[in-house]
């Protein structure tokens, strides 16, 4: 059903109620967080949280991370907790990692997508924690962008994508980290990432003394997991330097109008391609990923091209969702 999707603003207290009454009646509300903005609902209401799957257009099927206010708010959610939870815990939250954990039988599956686990994490963002704090609920949250589409880092991305199916969207600004928390399941003898994000393997090994195991995503049977996942609208490639190069030589290319998201330096040749250069620092990069691929995507070009960054562990999370974005099985 179309509504009018309100935009409320971070620095007005009397949004932030109106954000918060929303929320405890059952409404969705896009909220900001340290990664990307999250499509939030209370998560003790399966009937709200029906209403992401509708308004995303994601499978049921597909389980939801809960956001908490903090660590004690673990055992309203989570049983049989490993007592890894606690050092990563002190280690990483609030922050962009989320544990995957037992469920309590009180959690609905709804939220878990029919599963016996719970995904959760304490976010960052000062304005959703003092939400979480005021609610004393936890919070389902998604990214806020339609199912398979690129992750929203900004309000006007999640009005782009998701107006008229949602109540409102809370702006806090742009996130700054740009790209999905780390992933780690709990339950099993091993640590395991099922998805890589901005905590890295090599940190998790570090604070726990211990081998986190870091499967390649796309062969992990993980509900949710999908090959093709954050894509912009546009035919979007993913080449290393010497493949550009030679791509944009190719007769057939030069009437196209193209984009190119370049990691190397690279100059203007041809009035044709437009070049965003992309910043060499992994964290940066991250930052500015989805914002670029957005702005791109808009910009009525042919193609997008994206030259591979480095292939080294600490970009393991970047490279992981610019494959994605540039799987050739469109959607
Ligand atoms: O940074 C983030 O994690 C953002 C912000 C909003 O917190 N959220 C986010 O949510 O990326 P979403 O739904 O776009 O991705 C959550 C991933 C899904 O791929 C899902 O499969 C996995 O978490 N997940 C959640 N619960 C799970 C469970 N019980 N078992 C396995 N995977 C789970
Ligand atoms: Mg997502």
């Amino acid at each position: 059903m179309k509504q009018k999707t309100k935009f409320l603003r971070a620095d007005s207290p009397k949004d932030i109620s109106t954000a918060i009454g929303l929320l405890k009646a059952g409404e969705l509300v896009a909220i900001p967080t340290e990664t990307v903005y999250g499509l939030a609902a209370d998560a003790k209401n399966p009937a709200a949280v029906r209403k992401i799957f509708v308004a995303k257009g994601r499978p049921s099927s597909h389980p939801l991370i809960v956001h908490i206010a903090s660590f004690a708010k673990i055992h309203e959610w989570a049983q049989d907790i490993s007592p890894l939870a606690t050092i990563l815990a002190e280690h990483f939250w609030p922050g962009p990692l989320t544990l995957l954990l037992h469920k309590k039988p009180s959690v609905s599956v709804v939220v878990t997508g029919g599963l016996p686990t719970v995904a959760l994490r304490v976010p960052q963002h000062p304005l959703l924690l003092e939400i979480l704090q005021t609610l004393d609920t936890g919070l389902a949250a998604p990214s806020a962008n339609q199912h398979k589409r690129i992750s929203p880092t900004t309000a006007q991305h999640v009005i782009d994508g998701l107006a008229g199916g949602i109540a409102a969207v809370l702006d806090g600004g742009a996130c700054s980290f740009g790209l999905e928390s780390t992933i780690v399941d709990l339950t099993g003898s091993v640590p395991k990432i099922l998805r890589p994000g901005p905590i890295t393997q090599q940190m998790l090994e570090d604070a726990l003394g211990l081998l986190v195991l870091a499967p390649d995503t796309h062969t992990e049977q993980v509900a949710g997991n999908m090959l093709v996942h954050y894509q912009p609208h546009t035919q979007t490639m993913l080449m290393p330097l010497s493949g550009l190069q030679k791509y944009l030589l190719l007769p057939e290319n030069s009437t196209k109008i193209l984009a190119v998201m370049h990691y190397s330096s690279m100059h203007a040749t041809t009035d044709n391609v437009q070049f965003r250069a992309m910043p060499s620092k992994k964290a940066d990069y991250a930052e500015a990923m989805y914002r670029v691929l957005h702005e791109l995507d808009k910009a009525n070009v042919h193609q997008i091209l994206i030259e591979m960054p480095p292939n080294s562990p600490e970009w393991r999370d970047v490279l992981d969702r610019l494959t994605k974005a540039s799987a050739s099985d469109k959607i």
